[in-house]
């Protein structure tokens, strides 16, 4: 039975350590700064609390750690989990820049670590469907992937203090806006239906007084052909969407063979509606609507993570995946300072 430690136990934290006892593993030990907050996550499963992390890494019965700090503390934790012989499953984004994000994967790899980015929503059934279906399509032409957030009046309304010093406490500790925060998620989906891009122009909109994004465009020129149109907004619309909540996250992928749109429900309450996918033959001419089960995706990705390791397998986003997303993210950025259209250049292929 796989055991596990669980490091941050804040928001996301109840994801991760329900999807783990979902699937049959064991929380053996839990550890945040805040020990309150340790000690609840313990008591839920009989398990030791610490408030440092280096408590769960010395643990010779900790297999694998879930790593659900802030993404600027993701590098020295995972670094020391990766050194201490754990896996690991780290929260995106995997850092909080590109560079940090290719060290961790080269350290994962050099040490045969399991270690995988967890970006959930690859595991929605209607993703994996899509990803099954897109493999007999064709050649890619597009992708217009967006994630919209509902975020009130954050266009018009007065910046409060925590919107105005610098850095704000979303940069400090996520390392930016709506690109790093809901993009993030959309950019591992363009790179696991499209691969890699070679060219990016990115644009982002910050608000005069805000050091971060409220708003984010991308052109993604794919290496092996057809291109991503990217989206993420922090927006007032608080009906848009297929849910009428505000949350406005879909794909529409085109191939040769036809056409595949995924809809997406609110990340944190997937117990309300489940994913929507729609798939047009281009021969036939017939749709088909896969209306799945409200699930959660979290649980689902838990229970592979295990299996996965149970197995002796790699896991899926792997760490190279999540600093693929990084890339992309500080290319996007990095297009958007300079309004050029940039090459990507990719650290594990740099000679
Ligand atoms: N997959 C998703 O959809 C999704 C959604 C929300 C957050 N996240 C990611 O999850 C991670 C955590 O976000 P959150 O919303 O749970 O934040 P949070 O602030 O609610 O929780 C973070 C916890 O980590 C603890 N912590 C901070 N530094 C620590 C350290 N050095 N050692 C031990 N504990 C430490 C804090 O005390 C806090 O309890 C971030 O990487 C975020 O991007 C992912």
């Amino acid at each position: 039975m796989t055991r596990v430690g669980i490091i941050g136990c804040g928001n996301i934290s109840r994801f991760h350590h329900e999807g783990y006892a979902n699937a049959g593993a064991r929380i053996v030990h839990a550890a945040d700064v805040r020990i309150e907050a340790a000690q609840a996550v313990a008591d839920r499963y009989g398990a030791k609390a610490s408030a440092d992390y280096q408590a769960v890494l010395a643990d010779p019965e900790v297999d694998i750690v879930s790593v659900l700090t802030f993404a600027s503390t993701h590098k020295e934790i995972c670094l020391a989990a990766i050194a201490a012989g754990k896996g690991v499953v780290c929260e995106k984004t995997l850092t909080a820049n590109a560079a940090d994000s290719a060290e961790i994967a080269r350290a994962a790899e050099k040490a045969g670590t399991f270690f995988a980015t967890a970006y959930m929503k690859r595991y929605f059934p209607a993703m994996q469907k899509a990803k099954e279906l897109l493999a007999g399509m064709g050649q890619l032409m597009t992708i217009y992937a967006r994630s919209w957030q509902p975020a009130g009046e954050v266009w018009t309304a007065p910046l409060d203090p925590s919107q105005t010093n610098w850095p704000s406490p979303v940069v400090r500790n996520y390392g930016g806006g709506c690109l790093v925060c809901c993009g993030s998620h959309i950019l591992d989906l363009l790179h696991w239906f499209g691969g890699r891009p070679s060219r990016i122009a990115g644009d982002l909109y910050v608000r005069e007084g805000m050091d971060s994004d409220l708003q984010s465009n991308a052109l993604l020129w794919f290496e092996n052909g057809g291109i991503g149109h990217f989206e993420a907004n922090w927006h007032p619309l608080a009906y848009a969407g297929y849910e009428r909540n505000g949350w406005d996250e879909r794909l529409e992928i085109n191939a040769i063979g036809g056409r595949l749109d995924i809809y997406t429900v609110k990340w944190d309450q997937p117990e309300n509606n489940g994913a929507l996918l729609v798939h047009q033959d281009a021969k036939t001419g017939e749709t088909t609507e896969y209306r799945y089960r409200a699930m959660n995706p979290f649980h689902a990705e838990m229970a592979e993570m295990v299996r996965r390791y149970e197995a002796g397998e790699q896991p899926m986003p792997s760490a190279w995946d999540g600093y693929v997303v990084d890339e992309t993210i500080a290319q996007i950025t990095n297009s958007s300072a300079t309004k050029t259209v940039v090459e990507v250049k990719w650290a594990d292929r740099e000679s």
